[in-house]
């Protein structure tokens, strides 16, 4: 199927819109048109809350990590006195980059012409700038992104003029509370390469219908499909979610041993793994002894890149056998991450056929419809 001369008319969407039952699934081109994915961009990535890690990344004041996320660089950093900051990674001269990678600094130098930006973004020093008629240090500070965290976790917004994460967020952190995600060190994180749309690995995260067939050997023999339900509930905020009911962790192989559930567990958190998407596509999973993150990274419509993230209580890596028990979670994280991947790529691969045509839901997609739906909300004229 063909990218339309017009693809954001609502007509091409009429049966995504219908409900579950009747709906049909979004037409191929979406996750393969150039143009499509550039109003994605446009119209969510340059609008809302994106997720950018742990705060880990920049423990203390002067710390720093440049990014790029959609074509955008940006830097975040923590100033002197420990408060988090973002900018665009833009020398306010003729545009360089001012920082790279990661560290710690006093101030960030243009690697070009050698312009000086304290933590708090203001143009510190310059060179032979003298003789320009009416410059004036003050209007000519990094540009300010905004910037916030949750639970540990790093949000960055494009927009301006956004609401406040919190109100982004909604409930879930009061959903999240018991797990004191904000007590967790994230202990290892692993880059990986999709070969497909951000959407498809979004859409498969939150549906349980492959559990059976792609995770046969992993997942589905500690949180079967059949058993383990995973409950749609209401949100009231950016997000979806659902909720398993299981034995042990989600995050081990079966008879795999691990740490102790987190103490301060309460209720139905102590019988499964609550796992919030946060629109358009953090996927976050609390189990009853750890809290993983799957982060991404849209490189185009054909490629994503994925950051795993591992998030443990701090005291476990006092442990002496912290290494030995975590290498279990890891063993189960990199082999289920790798069978989604394989998924989404030949999923990728045959919806790029030009025989390709729009499918029919399970009841077990309910939030791939809703997922999609969030989306048209946004890009459609
Ligand atoms: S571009 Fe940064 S100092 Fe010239
Ligand atoms: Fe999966």
């Amino acid at each position: 199927m063909q990218t339309p001369s017009d693809p954001f008319d609502p007509r091409h969407f009429d049966d995504v819109r219908k409900p579950l039952d009747q709906a049909s699934t979004m037409p191929p081109w979406v996750y393969s048109s150039d143009e499509f994915y550039r109003r994605e961009v446009d119209r969510i990535f340059m609008k809302v809350w994106n997720f950018m890690g742990h705060v880990d990344q920049v423990p203390h004041p002067g710390d720093y990590v440049a990014l790029e996320f959609v074509g955008v660089p940006f830097i975040i950093c923590r100033n002197m006195t420990g408060e988090l900051r973002a900018y665009a990674n833009s020398c306010r001269h003729r545009g360089s980059k001012v920082a790279i990678g990661s560290g710690n600094v006093k101030e960030f130098m243009c690697p070009y012409h050698g312009w000086c930006y304290g933590l708090d973004g203001q143009l510190t020093a310059t060179v032979d700038m003298d003789r320009t008629a009416g410059f004036c240090k003050e209007d000519y500070g990094l540009t300010p992104i905004k910037v916030d965290s949750w639970g540990g976790f790093l949000f960055v917004n494009f927009d301006p003029d956004c609401e406040s994460l919190a109100d982004y967020l909604g409930d879930l952190p009061d959903n999240l509370a018991s797990h004191r995600l904000a007590d967790m060190a994230n202990v290892r994180t692993v880059e990986w390469e999709l070969n497909h749309n951000w959407k498809l690995f979004v859409e498969n995260a939150k549906e349980s219908y492959h559990i059976a067939v792609v995770h046969r050997e992993t997942i589905n023999q500690v949180a079967p499909v059949t058993s383990a339900d995973y409950t749609v509930s209401d949100t009231a905020g950016q997000y979806c979610t659902t909720f398993a009911t299981h034995e042990g962790s989600m995050a081990l192989l079966k008879d795999d041993p691990g740490f102790p559930p987190i103490e301060s567990l309460e209720g139905r958190y102590r019988q499964g793994t609550y796992a919030p998407m946060i629109y358009p596509m953090t996927y976050l999973a609390c189990t009853i002894d750890t809290a993983w993150f799957l982060q991404l990274f849209p490189m185009g419509p054909k490629k994503t890149r994925l950051v795993h993230g591992a998030c443990f209580p701090r005291d476990r890596r006092d442990r002496p056998d912290f290494e030995a028990r975590a290498a279990n979670y890891y063993k189960r994280w990199d082999r289920t991450i790798l069978e989604d991947i394989e998924a989404g790529d030949h999923q990728q691969a045959g919806i790029a056929s030009p025989f390709a045509q729009p499918g029919r839901f399970c009841f077990r997609e309910p939030l791939v419809h809703q997922i999609d739906n969030w989306i048209l909300d946004r890009v459609l004229d």
